[in-house]
């Protein structure tokens, strides 16, 4: 029977009823965290929730409004759709006072795909929260369809996380650890307009070989 850590942080992700947040909120439950799907649709949110629970065996995913989801989170991920970075963030930006917010957002169209110029989604997004909320850059690079297999299973993707804070990368180097994947501390907020680029590598290679799950990673360091 899976047991929810008490002691783990409660973890929001926010637009998680795409095909990026599911992923992530299948193997942080996996991990024992406890979930909330956010939405701007509740029914979407929970409809989201109750299919991952079947799924994993368990009942820690729950599902709200985006806006909720923040406010009752110790951290968020924000894996909204790229066009609507900036104006979700505008939205949740009460909400998300006091929290850890984690972007995962990586602003490259697939049909044409370019690095974005600086500045990073994360700094942007920095901007606009200011320093009641703490920024961090992850999981840019870690493909959907990489995460929707082998749940409970280590991952061949590493993850760059990049954050002005140190503590709190290295709260997130943490819980991508516990989703099995070994994680990095790659430098500061701005450092993640690289990391952004790199999709456009990610997906150029992909369709060039017909796959859906290149990622990246780290040689020449030895980490758990
Ligand atoms: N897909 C990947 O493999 C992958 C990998 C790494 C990083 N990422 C990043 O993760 C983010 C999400 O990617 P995805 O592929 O999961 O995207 P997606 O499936 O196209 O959309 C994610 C969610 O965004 C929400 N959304 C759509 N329009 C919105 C709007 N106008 N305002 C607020 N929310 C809106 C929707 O949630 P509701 O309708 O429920 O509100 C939707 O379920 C992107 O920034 C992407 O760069 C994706």
């Amino acid at each position: 029977m899976r047991v929810v850590s008490e002691k783990k942080p409660i973890v929001a992700i926010l637009g998680g009823t795409g095909k990026e947040g599911p992923g992530l909120a299948r193997r942080l439950s996996g991990a024992g965290y406890r979930i909330i799907i956010g939405s701007r649709k509740l029914e979407k949110a929970k409809k989201t929730a109750e299919s991952i629970n079947s799924e994993m065996g368990s009942s820690f995913v729950e599902g709200q409004l985006n806006g909720d989801a923040a406010k009752a989170c110790n951290i968020a991920i924000l894996t909204v759709v790229q066009s609507a970075h900036e104006p979700a963030l505008q939205g949740l930006k009460n909400a998300l006072k006091g929290k850890i917010l984690v972007d995962a957002t990586a602003r490259v169209e697939f049909r044409n795909p370019y690095p974005p110029e600086p500045p990073s989604a994360p700094r942007i997004a920095q901007d606009i929260l200011g320093e009641e909320v703490i920024v961090v850059g992850a999981f840019q690079n870690v493909p959907a369809h990489t995460l929707k297999k082998n749940i409970g299973k280590k991952l061949n993707t590493d993850v760059l996380v990049c954050a002005d804070d140190i503590d709190a990368a290295n709260t997130v180097i943490r819980m991508a650890k516990d989703m099995g994947m070994r994680a990095f501390y790659a430098g500061g907020l701005d450092n993640s307009i690289v990391v952004e680029g790199m999709t456009a590598l990610l997906i150029s290679i992909n369709k060039y070989y017909g796959t859906k799950t290149a990622s990246i990673g780290i040689s020449g360091i030895n980490i758990d």
